[in-house]
């Protein structure tokens, strides 16, 4: 009743809750197209019933999970190569999630920094889901015995978790069932940071609009936001090592090498000496550059949404050919009365 070699398989989310940002795009989106392909098979998933975790409008969160489904299309993933969800088809996902709500310890919860962060002051009147919602990413992951979870640092926390439940279920059943998931943390721009705060992480929350680059923003939203960007009035220096005190200008830098796939040293080589007056109308010409063709592309999906839900419904069916056993099998470890799995 072992199993210990599991397919290398990727799978990570993202919550549809608001537009998309260049905060998503490089840090996670991005990186999601480079792991398609031979090496792994690939689940993306649009994360609804995390989404809920606070309240949402229900047909913003429609329309939302459409966009942000648009906008995996549009950035390169594609529907034959890779297997796209929204977390609410595929049930395995929140059956497992109550599992695991009896495997995590009410003190792993209540060391997580994002609930801590999310909940404010006011925890107590926080709801139930936001507490337990790692407990539901651990389900996110391991009822596809993922092995790999491209995510941003700021998920690194929940990562650690997902392996605490993992192996905590192993133990306490006797068993190998789950794999102990790797964090693929990586890239130059893994944190994209506000262009207003460059301590604070690119938000769709931010209440200002001019503290992030929407992936719908057109061409002379993003050139404007980029000219009006915080920095500081020292020209670039030309190795990263000299962007230490200096987040505002370490993150355009950052910007710039993700978008044009190169290393913020290499940006410095070329860059270094230049003003920011300089720097920013190259930035700007970049992020249209690249962010354009995608913006476009995701506009003409929106007009086609039940093209969008049928791609959606197809990759819940695809998911369910790999969570459906795995949800049987772990009912049957833990000792539900079902049909027989072998
Ligand atoms: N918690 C992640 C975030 O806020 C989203 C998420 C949900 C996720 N389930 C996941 C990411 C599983 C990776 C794997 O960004």
């Amino acid at each position: 009743m072992t199993e210990t070699t599991f397919t290398p398989r990727v799978f990570s989310g993202i919550q549809p809750s608001g537009g998309l940002t260049l905060g998503n795009y490089l840090g996670a989106i991005k990186r999601f197209v480079d792991m398609q392909g031979a090496d792994y098979q690939t689940i993306y998933c649009m994360v609804d019933l995390h989404a809920i975790t606070v309240w949402q409008d229900p047909e913003a969160l429609r329309r939302s999970t459409r966009e942000l489904c648009a906008g995996f299309i549009a950035s390169g993933i594609d529907p034959d190569q890779s297997i796209l969800i929204n977390q609410s088809q595929v049930p395995e996902h929140a059956q497992l999630g109550w599992v695991f709500n009896c495997v995590a310890r009410m003190g792993w919860m209540q060391r997580m920094t994002q609930f801590k962060d999310k909940a404010g002051k006011n925890a107590q009147n926080a709801s139930l889901g936001l507490f337990a919602y790692p407990s539901l990413m651990a389900a996110d992951i391991l009822i596809y015995h993922a092995t790999h979870v491209p995510v941003g640092e700021d998920q690194k926390q929940h990562l650690e978790l997902t392996r605490d439940i993992a192996a905590k279920f192993n133990h306490d059943y006797g068993v190998d069932f789950f794999p102990i998931t790797e964090p693929v943390i990586e890239g130059a721009a893994t944190r994209v940071m506000s262009l207003r705060d460059g301590s604070k992480k690119m938000s769709k929350s931010d209440p200002s609009d001019a503290s992030r680059l929407n992936m719908t923003d057109d061409a002379d939203t993003i050139a404007k936001k980029i000219r009006k960007a915080k920095t500081d009035p020292e020209p670039l220096p030309s190795e990263m090592a000299g962007l230490e005190d200096r987040p505002e200008a370490r993150n355009l830098v950052n910007i710039f090498a993700a978008l044009n796939d190169q290393s913020p040293d290499a940006v410095l080589a070329e860059m270094g000496g230049k003003q920011f007056s300089e720097f920013k109308p190259l930035l700007a010409e970049l992020a249209v550059e690249k962010l354009s063709p995608i913006s476009s592309e995701m506009a003409r999906l929106m007009q086609h949404t039940d093209e969008i839900d049928r791609i959606l419904s197809h990759g819940a069916e695809q998911a369910r050919a790999i969570t459906a056993p795995i949800l049987a099998k772990t009912y049957e470890i833990i000792g539900m009365v079902g049909p027989k799995v072998i």
